[in-house]
This record gives structure tokens, sequence and C-alpha cells, in this order.
């Protein structure tokens, strides 16, 4: 399969989004040339975030932007999250065009490994916050659908379909 093709962007309905994703042992060059082309993805979709599974990969690897930044995250896992939740609304690359107002921690702060190995701790408020939880969640085979009641779940569904039907 051609590059460009292995990395188009999965919408909700592919089965790559529900797997749960590989640990990433081995940081090497093709995993920073993979990064490299999500970051690239990222901006040029205007996201502020993405999980490696929206690419086609089904590994623990995240980007999101910080301060406008790409900051790597690595087998990322939550640490520490504020009781303190705020309701915002949310989107996804993975669900064109569809917003739905999404309650999550308003402070977090996450664990992970950047791409020569080294462990960090990145934490965030607001945005940053919620593309953090947003981005973990999609290597947990989580998406913003499972956050929302059985009504409005079946509508996002029906349009979904018609979004495949194209
Ligand atoms: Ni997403």
């Amino acid at each position: 399969m051609p590059l460009k093709e292995r990395f188009k962007l999965r919408i909700y309905g592919d089965p790559i989004l529900r797997r749960k994703t590989e640990e990433i042992k081995e940081f090497n060059d093709s995993l920073s040339s993979l990064v490299e082309r999500m970051i690239k993805v990222m901006f040029e979709k205007d996201g502020i975030g993405l999980a490696a599974p929206q690419v086609g990969i089904s590994k623990r690897i995240a980007v999101v932007l910080k301060d406008n930044e790409p900051k790597v995250l690595i087998n990322p896992t939550v640490v520490e999250a504020s009781t303190d939740m705020v309701e915002e609304k949310e989107g996804c690359l993975s669900f064109p065009e569809i917003y739905e107002v999404i309650k999550r921690p308003r402070w977090v702060k996450v664990k992970a490994f950047d791409l020569d190995g080294k462990e960090y701790l990145i934490e965030g408020e607001g945005l940053l916050a919620r593309a953090l939880l947003h981005e973990i969640d999609h290597l947990d085979g989580k998406l913003i659908i499972d956050y929302l009641s059985p009504a409005r779940r079946a509508i996002i569904k029906s349009k979904m379909r018609k979004l495949w039907a194209k």
C-alpha cells in the first residue's frame, strides 16, 4: 500500500479506532519518522491533537499542540486529574463536522516518553487537558461517542453512516 494511503485519516466505523494499541519499546528512526508524519497530518487537518490509530497505526503514540508547539507523547498515561470537571464542545478528526459537549477534568498531569525514550511530565488545563485526555482515550480505543447519551449516539451513528455511504 502506498505510504500516503496508509496514512489516510480513519473515521468512525473503521475498526482500528476501537483496537487497543501496542506499547512502544524501541525508540528509533522509524518511530521518529512516523511521529513526523503524524504531526504533518495534525497540521494539515487543523487538529490540536492526533493519535496513531487515526492514521491506521495501532501503537501508543499521540501528538498534541501545546502553545502552538507539537508535543510528542509515547506510551502516555494519566498520572493525576482534577476532580473539578468542565463541559465543553469537543471535536475529533475521526468524526468530521461533529462537535459534542463532553465533560472532562479541568486539569490533568500526564507521564509520557519523548522521541529519545526519555520520560517526562506534561500538565495542562482547559483545552490542553481536554486534548491530552482525548488522545489518550484514542489509544485505549475510546471515542467521544462513548461519552454521549444513547439518543445522541444514535444521531451521530446515523450521520457517520451517511458519510460512509458517500
Ligand atoms: Ni479524536
